[in-house]
């Protein structure tokens, strides 16, 4: 009888516990993070990180009633390290969404637990054009290289530049970059007498910078992710290369911001087309970089930041429209989304997720004692042109 009793409350006792769980995860928003937090890209999972934390710490960590809670993963930047750690995310966290992304190839690796778990997964940093086309649940909001890639395609004929060698990291986003800019540079009229591929990891540009040097193009065009370009540069100017008159042009991820000060005089007039600088002209990004800084012992924000902290804006709008939702109903309120972006506005297309958003031209100037790529002409409103094939 005693046992039939203490055996009742027992089970009264594991069932109110499992509902107030259950409660507390009902009263959650999950969002998993998954970024390169250490290895050669950390770079790359600093930067958002600290414009995740910034974008939280300003509008507050409840959505639609509900607490966000932000588990935050580092992949190392290993395909099969993001794709388990995606899938713990999902199976035992229950994730309301994924987030982060830093490399192409980690994007890819993610895609199928995406589509199978219906959970929707929001690309922060890779930028190859295909990704968005690997699920049905992804949604951008970093860029893609054949956005970045047409602007200086169009610039570079037009200011004398007629021979070109490109230099790009092989892998997705460094063969988007090297196809874009070929074709829509070599339609407007110019050369390109050599493309060359380097290694992702560790590579040595020497061998590949004495070949270009031989070739004497007017520019030499170069791809390299996030965080490579200061060893670029830096074998561009021993090398002499600028002082035999062969220019330095590409997307803007060689003169990256969280590096560029660094860089030195060599990178002086460096032309780049891009999404984001760090000096883009609006009330809305001063505020942005000004608080970023303070919050982060000084740091200047990059593309990446931005693509941290414009993902965390879909998301907070999205969990705010469904009251905290997830799976499809999530997605689609994240599609369509319209907004001003430190980078200036910036569009979700509905048909594509993927982000539409001006390309700017700039050069590399000094300004009060400080290297910024300054912004001086705007191709408005650019769509992926990887998606129109
Ligand atoms: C990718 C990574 C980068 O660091 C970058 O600047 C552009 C693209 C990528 O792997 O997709």
């Amino acid at each position: 009888m005693r046992k039939r009793v203490f055996l009742k409350i027992t089970a009264v006792a594991v069932l109110a516990l499992g509902t107030s769980l259950a409660m507390a995860q009902d009263n959650l928003f999950k969002i998993g993070l998954i970024l390169p937090m250490s290895g050669p890209f950390a770079s790359t999972g600093k930067q958002i990180e600290a414009a995740v934390r910034l974008y939280m710490a300003q509008n507050g960590d409840t959505v639609a009633g509900k607490k966000v809670e932000l588990i935050l993963k580092d992949d190392t930047s290993a395909p099969d390290v993001t794709k388990r750690i995606a899938q713990e995310l999902v199976v035992n966290d229950k994730v309301n969404v994924l987030a982060g992304f830093g490399l192409t190839p980690l994007a890819l690796a993610t895609a199928p637990i995406a589509t199978q778990s219906k959970t929707p997964l929001v690309v922060m940093a890779a930028a190859t054009s295909s990704i968005t086309q690997a699920s049905p649940f992804i949604v951008r909001t970093s860029f893609t290289l054949p956005q970045a890639a047409v602007g200086i395609a169009d610039w570079a004929p037009r200011n004398g530049i007629k021979k070109v060698v490109t230099l790009v990291s092989d892998y997705g986003p460094g063969i988007d970059a090297e196809k874009f800019f070929k074709e829509r540079f070599t339609f407007n009229g110019g050369q390109v007498s050599d493309s060359l591929r380097v290694p992702l990891r560790n590579p040595d540009f020497a061998p590949f910078l004495q070949k270009v040097r031989d070739d004497k193009p007017d520019a030499l065009f170069v791809f390299v992710p996030s965080g490579a370009g200061a060893a670029l540069m830096k074998q561009f100017s021993e090398r002499g290369m600028d002082k035999a008159g062969i220019r330095l042009i590409g997307t803007g991820d060689v003169t990256d911001d969280d590096i560029l000060n660094n860089m030195g005089d060599v990178a002086l007039g460096v032309v780049t087309s891009h999404h984001y600088s760090a000096s883009h002209n609006s009330p809305l990004n001063k505020k942005f970089v000004d608080a970023f800084g303070k919050a982060n012992n000084g740091l200047r924000p990059n593309f990446m930041a931005v693509g941290g902290y414009d993902g965390m804006r879909v998301i907070y709008e999205a969990a705010k429209a469904t009251k905290g939702g997830r799976g499809e109903a999530l997605l689609n309120a994240m599609k369509g989304q319209i907004f001003e972006s430190p980078r200036g506005p910036v569009f979700i297309d509905a048909q594509t997720r993927d982000v539409v958003h001006n390309i700017y031209i700039r050069k590399v100037e000094r300004v009060n004692g400080q290297l910024w790529n300054q912004e001086f002409d705007t191709i408005k409103d650019v769509k992926d042109p990887g998606k129109a094939r």
